[in-house]
């Protein structure tokens, strides 16, 4: 059984698609993520800064891996001019209060060239096998004067969360160091999204979103880790067993305050994509 020498391609098993689609069935896990920056310092309103970065633009604002509706329901009830499309690859998650939304994948947008005027790919574009090839075809779809959003998450992110596990994980396996949980976001980290993307867009800029979460019940911890029951199978250890080993060792860490964890994302938004001859060669879609 591998347990310490992950090779990068490990990671990459985010993007398995049947495991994807599974793990969005319901929103349940994604609200279990979200629900733990309930507990963040500073409070980041993502969908206000994207509001204030995109300001009030007409046309299509296209929320490409809209998950839940977190953005799009903010979009629509503050940008009323604006039309405000939703797109993912779960059936399920498309439910009525994120429609109108469209069920397609990312890496083949169903869309004309040029015809969007927003583009938004938030903490999302890690899902796909080939983020480079997504972004092209964001800037395909994006007119010319267009703005793109995207946000992921750092190496360095919820490291304690890292830490937590890998010794629960040891625990589980009787060995001196455990194997690593997964990081969905590894495939488009943070430190290289600003890059990438300026392969496609120009005029990019990135927004640090640093902050602390602290929190004094495992309760809402445990649920994060659960929600990635989905890729149980790739952690190397068995999931239940180590879920209820991490309870006990925070359990034990909260005897000597709140657990505290560090956070690190990035916003980039990217205002003009690239010229017109290299949208019509976009393959994208
Ligand atoms: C972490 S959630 C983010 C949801 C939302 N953007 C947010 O930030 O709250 C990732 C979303 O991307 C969707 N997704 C994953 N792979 C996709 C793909 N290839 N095409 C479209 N959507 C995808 C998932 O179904 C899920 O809803």
């Amino acid at each position: 059984m591998p347990l310490h020498n992950e090779s990068p391609a490990r990671f990459l098993a985010s993007t398995d698609r049947a495991v994807v689609t599974r793990a969005y069935h319901d929103d349940r896990p994604l609200l279990a993520r979200q629900r733990l920056y309930d507990h963040q310092r500073p409070r980041y309103d993502l969908p206000g800064m994207v509001l204030d970065q995109v300001g009030d633009r007409e046309g299509v604002w296209l929320d490409v891996g809209c998950g839940n509706g977190k953005y799009l329901h903010r979009i629509r009830a503050e940008r009323p001019q604006a039309r405000a499309v939703g797109l993912d690859l779960s059936t399920t998650m498309l439910t009525t209060p994120v429609r109108p939304a469209v069920c397609a994948d990312a890496a083949r947008l169903p869309v004309h060239t040029g015809s969007v005027q927003v583009v938004l790919g938030m903490h999302m574009l890690y899902h796909l096998a080939d983020p480079d090839q997504a972004l092209a075809g964001m800037a395909r779809v994006l007119e010319p004067e267009g703005v793109l959003v995207v946000s992921t998450n750092a190496r360095s992110d919820k490291a304690e969360l890292d830490g937590w596990w890998a010794r629960a994980a040891a625990d589980v396996l009787g060995t001196a160091v455990g194997p690593r949980r997964v990081k969905l976001s590894a495939s488009f980290p943070a430190e290289e999204a600003a890059d990438r993307v300026a392969t496609h867009f120009a005029e990019v800029k990135e927004i640090d979103l640093d902050g602390t979460i602290e929190v004094d019940t495992p309760a809402p911890i445990l649920k994060h880790y659960a929600s990635y029951r989905a890729w149980s199978h790739q952690v190397h250890v068995p999931f239940e067993q180590t879920l209820s080993r991490v309870e006990h060792l925070l359990r034990q860490e909260l005897e000597d305050g709140p657990l505290r964890i560090t956070t690190h994302q990035k916003m980039v938004i990217a205002h003009h994509s690239r010229p017109t001859q290299t949208l019509a060669e976009g393959s994208g879609g």
